[in-house]
């Protein structure tokens, strides 16, 4: 029995523990089963409204769709829960007694909220591997990382992130020789490794081939559940795959929230994506 075939079939036992559960942050308060709290928010760059008045809430669990035309203020929005850009006004909670407001981009990520951007930035040069074991909470820079030991639970966790974004076969070979997709999957993974209670994705899909998007789908909603996920994303096909909720953002502000057919078939949703 090869070492992949043994790690396989250690990891389909299902009394193994899962080590990709998200972490336990003692501060993440969560009884009224939402996660985040978006209320009034507002942010003006130069002038111009990117948000306006925003109230978005995310439960615990979920997996949100958001959508919108360009400019809608999706990526500011991201950009203001992760702490890179502070608002105008507003409240921005995790859970009910974090204010997100008053913390750094640092405090937030260790909270437990990843977010993957739209650009990937994975070390091509380094292995499949070596980049999820250089995005393990703590890590001490490249060179302290690549040449400290692992423990046993640190090489399990990596290998249980390989086998759930699809990649055991990859773990050796150079990142860089990857496909677009698989890049992609890598990404999700090296996100996985930090362990966030909430997750956000900034358009996964994108470029992908019609096969790379169906094995996404699956690995964002089998993250669902134990994580929270905020999707946003272009391609409708692939929203109405994995949606359960879906909300409309248009110029800084939620239009329209509810099933995919529900948002498709609101006048003011045809409007803004026929009429422009
Ligand atoms: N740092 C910034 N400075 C000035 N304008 C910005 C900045 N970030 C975003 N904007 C503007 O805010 C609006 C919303 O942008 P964005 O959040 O990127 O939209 P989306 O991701 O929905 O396409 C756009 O009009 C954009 O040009
Ligand atoms: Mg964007």
């Amino acid at each position: 029995m090869s070492t992949l075939d043994m790690v396989r079939d250690v990891l389909r036992r299902d009394e193994v523990f899962d080590l990709l559960k998200p972490d336990i942050n003692p501060n993440l308060e969560v009884s009224k089963d939402i996660i985040l709290y978006m209320e009034d928010v507002s942010v003006s760059f130069d002038g111009f409204k990117a948000i306006n008045d925003l109230n978005l809430y995310i439960n615990d669990g979920e997996l949100r769709c958001i959508i919108g035309p360009n400019g809608a203020g999706k990526t500011t929005m991201m950009d203001i829960i992760t702490g890179r850009t502070k608002p105008d006004s507003g409240t921005v909670y995790f859970g009910q007694t974090m204010n997100l407001l008053r913390m750094t981009e640092p405090e937030i990520s260790n909270a437990g909220i990843g977010r993957k951007f739209q650009k990937p930035t994975i070390f091509e040069n380094h292995t499949v591997f070596e980049n999820l074991e250089l995005s393990m909470k703590g890590d001490k820079g490249v060179w302290a990382t690549l040449f400290a030991t692992l423990t046993g639970e640190q090489r399990d966790t990596i290998d249980q992130v390989l086998e759930r974004i699809g990649l055991l076969e990859k773990a050796i070979l150079p990142a860089g020789l990857l496909s677009h997709g698989q890049k992609q999957w890598l990404e999700i993974g090296m996100l996985l490794m930090q362990r966030p209670r909430l997750l956000l994705v900034d358009e996964p899909v994108a470029g992908m081939t019609h096969q790379e998007m169906e094995k996404t789908g699956e690995l964002l909603t089998s993250l669902a559940g134990e994580h929270s996920v905020v999707v946003v994303e272009h391609d409708m096909d692939f929203v109405r795959s994995i949606a359960r909720k879906v909300t409309v953002l248009h110029q800084g502000r939620v239009l329209s929230e509810g099933t995919m057919d529900e948002v498709q078939n609101d006048e003011r949703v045809i409007e803004v994506y026929l009429g422009a």
